[in-house]
């Protein structure tokens, strides 16, 4: 195991967005891409790259710091195209005690919607490798996902890997 103390970089995002979704979609019949950046787990989750410049920090006193930018998109499809939920290159931004997670919404990526707010005072270390934080459905995620999940539902926990491990 690497130096616990650091600080770290953070050089890749590890979210799966909501299990149930990425469930739900398989179910139907779906299809699940990712590229530009991003692969996937075993498990299905969705591993995003870090940028180049990317800023987020562990520090040595174990707080998240900075702003992070990842690489890599994410299309789901379903029910004939009916359902198409993309999302690309998502930024982490610490604000106080929270952060916010946002994403591109289309392959132009134009324009950047709040999918998650993270909890950092819930933010747990795991072996060393990395740090997990509780995510939660933003405002401007309720759309993105297609209107089914009211505010602040629970997503999949973010993780994110730390430089060295
Ligand atoms: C032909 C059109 C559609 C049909 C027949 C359909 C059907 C269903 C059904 C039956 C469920 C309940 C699944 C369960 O509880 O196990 C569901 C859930 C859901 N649907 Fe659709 N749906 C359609 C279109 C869409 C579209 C366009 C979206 C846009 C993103 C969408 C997003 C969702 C989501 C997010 C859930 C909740 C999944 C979960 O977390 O359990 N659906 N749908």
């Amino acid at each position: 195991m690497a130096d616990q103390n650091g600080p770290f970089g953070v050089t890749s995002l590890v979210w799966g967005v909501k299990q149930s979704f990425r469930t739900y979609v398989d179910s139907t019949g779906g299809v699940t891409e990712a590229g530009a950046g991003a692969s996937r787990t075993a498990e299905g989750e969705f591993v995003f790259a870090g940028a180049d410049g990317s800023g987020l920090v562990l520090t040595a006193d174990g707080l998240l710091e900075g702003q992070g930018s990842f690489l890599g998109e994410v299309q789901f499809k379903s029910h004939g195209g009916m359902l198409s939920v993309f999302l690309a290159d998502p930024m982490i931004e610490v604000k106080g005690s929270g952060a916010s997670l946002t994403v591109a919404d289309s392959r132009e990526r134009d324009r950047r919607v709040e999918l998650a707010l993270l909890d950092l005072s819930a933010m747990t270390r795991s072996a060393g490798a990395e740090v997990v934080i509780p995510a939660a459905l933003a405002m401007h995620g309720i759309m993105l996902l297609g209107d089914h999940y009211p505010l602040r539902t629970v997503l999949d926990s973010v993780r994110l890997t730390l430089a060295g491990n």
